[in-house]
């Protein structure tokens, strides 16, 4: 049957993947709460579109970080894409740059750097946990540069890995036949078995819980690339990460992966954007489906947004050519919200097209006379 939605490709990936990899790309923390509220709180914030504006003509196309892209719509990392399918990242790769679309290359891809960067040109940027050994994040962080990556996306939000039960009860860990390649020489690349989830071992082991703001200030000593501090979600935290140097910041919950019962980054995003005070772009990660989830998004004051689930689910499906029609079903959607909410041009989204419940009620029934 035809696949007409981003989300029908979880279905489909459901039905193809072995249950212990789907389990690890669908799964959030805990109760899941977060990973549900990721997804309602969209359907919470409602249009107030404006009519008899000529739209037949839309421009979607933005520039972040000074590199112009197709549309506000990019790829947020996620880990070992070579589970879901042989090609893995470089399907993704590859699919991100015919879209016109900026890639996100996790630090724990089953491909490394200079493999995706094999792949043509394409902007990129390039996810960074950060290893208790620095010289093995100065290493990596180098071969991105060289490679031709564009921007470093610091993920703030693990010290440890949140608990993901599917993961334990699997005993999640990565197929033999796979490495994380980009630490392959490190002796790094390989995951223990665990009796529980052997990923959260691999955390425990090589991640620095020491992580603190003064390392996005040796960050910014040994690259030149932007930093963008994804896992932001209050107003505090979004002006230490200005104070500190941040690029751009990417309010982000992990995909609720982390912490359960933090809010929907949609409901988060505004706090942020405020904080921000205009200072560097923000960027929203977390349940975005539909076209009218990045235009909600926008009217909240994010500059684009990636997703990361659905990039893998349709790269299962499909491969190649299933990131490439996620990302084209995406692009439509959004296009025919713009269209439909009297916008030509990104700028014209404004926070007057959307009403979300903690707006005050903009007209109150009036006294009975
Ligand atoms: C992730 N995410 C993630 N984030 C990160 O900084 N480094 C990583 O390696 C990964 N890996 C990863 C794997 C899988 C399977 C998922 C689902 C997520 C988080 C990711 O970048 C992003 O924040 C969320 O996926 C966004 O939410 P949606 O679009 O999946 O709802």
């Amino acid at each position: 049957m035809e696949v007409t939605n981003v989300t029908e490709y979880q279905a489909i990936a459901k039905e193809k993947l072995p249950k212990m990899v789907y389990d690890y790309y669908a799964s959030g923390a805990e109760d899941q709460w977060t990973l549900e509220e990721n997804r309602n709180a969209f359907s919470r914030i409602l249009f107030r579109p404006r009519i008899l504006i000529d739209v037949s003509k839309i421009d979607m196309t933005t520039t972040i970080l000074g590199f112009k892209i197709s549309m506000p719509i990019m790829l947020a990392p996620t880990a070992m894409q070579k589970m879901a399918h042989p090609e893995g990242e470089y399907a993704t790769a590859r699919a991100a740059s015919s879209a016109g679309t900026i890639m996100t290359l996790s630090s724990w891809a089953t491909s490394s750097v200079e493999e995706v960067a094999s792949t043509g040109p394409g902007i990129r940027f390039f996810q960074l946990y950060v290893y208790k050994d620095r010289n093995v994040v100065a290493q990596l962080v180098r071969r991105a540069e060289r490679a031709g990556f564009k921007a470093i996306a610091l993920t703030v939000d693990t010290p440890r890995l949140g608990r993901r039960e599917a993961d334990i009860k699997n005993r999640f860990t990565l197929p033999p036949f796979l490495t994380l390649k980009n630490f392959e020489g490190l002796d790094l690349g390989k995951m223990d078995e665990a009796n529980d989830s052997g990923l959260a071992s691999y955390v425990a082991g090589q991640i620095d819980r020491t992580l603190s703001w003064k390392d996005v200030k040796w960050l910014q000593t040994i690259t030149t690339m932007p930093i963008l501090v994804k896992g932001v979600i209050t107003a505090e935290d979004t002006r230490l990460a200005i104070q500190a140097g941040a690029a751009g910041i990417i309010v982000s919950n992990h995909g609720a992966r982390q912490l359960d019962y933090v809010p929907a980054t949609i409901m988060a995003l505004e706090e942020v954007v405020k904080a921000a005070q205009g200072r560097v772009p923000v960027f929203l990660d977390g349940g975005v489906r539909r076209g009218t989830d990045v235009f909600k998004a926008l009217a909240l004051g994010a500059s684009g947004i990636f997703i990361g689930r659905p990039v893998v689910f349709s790269l299962a499906a499909e491969g190649e050519a299933g990131v490439r029609k996620v990302l084209q079903m995406l692009r439509d959607e959004f296009e025919l919200t713009m269209a439909l909410s009297g916008c030509t041009s990104l700028s014209e989204i404004t926070r007057d097209h959307i009403v979300t419940e903690w707006d005050a009620p903009r007209a109150r029934p009036g006294p009975r006379l």
